[in-house]
């Protein structure tokens, strides 16, 4: 018989939730759901050893477990800390945190370019909804901006070293799936960057799923980038028979065309898992499959509504019933609609392009005066019409 798992109860913003010993506060938070889910740069399920490096998940520890219920000295990275039976953490609640993340998006935007309009990656970029949701209006760094040539890693991917934000996704994606690495982070510190060193190509099957992983537009597919803007394709899930990989991927279309073919995507914005199995593509369907005879269509991809993709997409408008037949009770809705059909503000005899300035009350106070004067002289010349012989 399985042995049974041991289950701890840890309370996220007030929400309290029970998992499986050995869960981290990130997932145990990613469970109750997004609105209490920390923001992850670096951390990536599927990919062993991430997480830990941006910072952009601390989370306050207000009760270590019911066994020892102090509250932990400082912030956490909720995607490396496991919970404790009892624990209480604090998150969208806790000023501490938020305030940290607040400073950890100023530090990754010191060398990131703030060209998001010309960024390949515009639309679907973590660290821009990072920056929206936690970001402040402005930054206080005034000296130069470290810059990068930009360079072709091989004959898919474009590397723009300058929108890095070191986040070990890549490396992990080449070390995790494919049988040879070529890239690696060189030099120390501020000088540290991606680099295959010897402009060494990457060629292996696995790679463009380097694209996928890196949450900015560092690492930009040369078979797509700057020829469309992510919120004019429709993105429709496919599969196809590979031999290379599972074959289910979301292709980007604007019509017929197909633009781009990228993995399937779960709410995280990770890649979903397929049969308890990520669905890493490979460079075949990714790069080489780009006409719709090459896939059986499956339907829309699910987008998330929040997002910039889901404008003007697929899911119907939800409009709520109309209530006034049930208020009105069998009455006419028009009687009621008439009252206002006359405008009573702006008169519609009074051209308010010919006034001087902007019209004030008394534009109308004048107009309804002279407007009287002329109906009492009507009235008197009409009276004194019947008077006459
Ligand atoms: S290139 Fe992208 S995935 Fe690689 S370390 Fe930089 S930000 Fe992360
Ligand atoms: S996501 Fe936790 S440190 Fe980066």
């Amino acid at each position: 018989m399985a042995e049974e798992q041991e289950l701890f109860k840890v309370t996220i913003d007030g929400i309290t939730v029970e998992v499986p010993k050995g869960t981290t506060i990130l997932n145990a938070a990613r469970k109750i759901g997004p609105q209490v889910a920390p923001p992850t740069m670096c951390y990536y399920s599927s990919l062993e050893g991430s997480g830990g490096k941006c910072r952009t998940c601390l989370v306050e520890v207000a009760a270590g477990s019911t066994k020892d219920p102090r509250p932990m000295p400082k912030l956490v990275a909720s995607c490396r800390t496991e919970v404790m039976d009892g624990m209480i953490v604090k998150n969208v609640t806790s000023e501490k945190a938020l305030d940290a993340r607040k400073g950890i998006v100023e530090y990754l935007l010191i060398n990131h370019p703030l060209d998001c309009p010309i960024c390949d990656q515009a639309g679907e970029c973590y660290l821009q909804d990072l920056s929206y949701d936690h970001g402040t209006e402005g930054t206080r760094y005034e000296f130069k901006r470290r810059t990068f040539v930009r360079e072709d890693i091989g004959p898919y991917i474009q590397l723009h070293m300058t929108r890095c934000i070191l986040c070990y996704r890549c490396l992990m994606v080449a070390d995790q799936l494919t049988n040879s690495r070529s890239q690696g982070i060189l030099l120390r510190g501020d000088s540290s960057e991606i680099s295959t060193y010897i402009s060494k190509a990457i060629e292996n099957d696995f790679s463009g799923n380097m694209i996928d992983v890196c949450p900015v537009g560092a690492l930009t597919d040369r078979t797509y980038r700057f020829k469309n803007r992510v919120w004019f394709l429709k993105p429709v899930d496919a599969h196809r028979d590979c031999d290379k990989c599972c074959g289910k991927v979301t292709l980007w279309n604007r019509g017929e065309e197909v633009f781009r073919v990228t993995s399937r995507k779960d709410p995280w914005g990770e890649v979903q898992k397929i049969d308890g199995k990520p669905a890493w593509i490979c460079n075949t369907c990714r790069f080489e499959k780009k006409n719709t005879a090459d896939w059986i269509i499956e339907g829309p991809t699910k987008v998330n509504r929040h997002s910039v993709i889901s404008t003007n997409h697929y899911l119907k408008k939800v409009v709520p019933p109309d209530p006034l037949n049930k208020v009105l009770n069998g009455r006419s809705p028009i009687l009621m609609m008439d009252i206002n059909e006359v405008s009573q503000v702006n008169e519609p005899d009074i051209d308010l392009s010919i006034l001087p300035g902007p019209a004030t009350s008394n534009t109308f106070i004048e107009h309804d005066e002279k407007r009287e004067i002329k109906e009492t002289a009507a009235e008197r010349l009409s009276i004194n019409d019947h008077k006459k012989p």
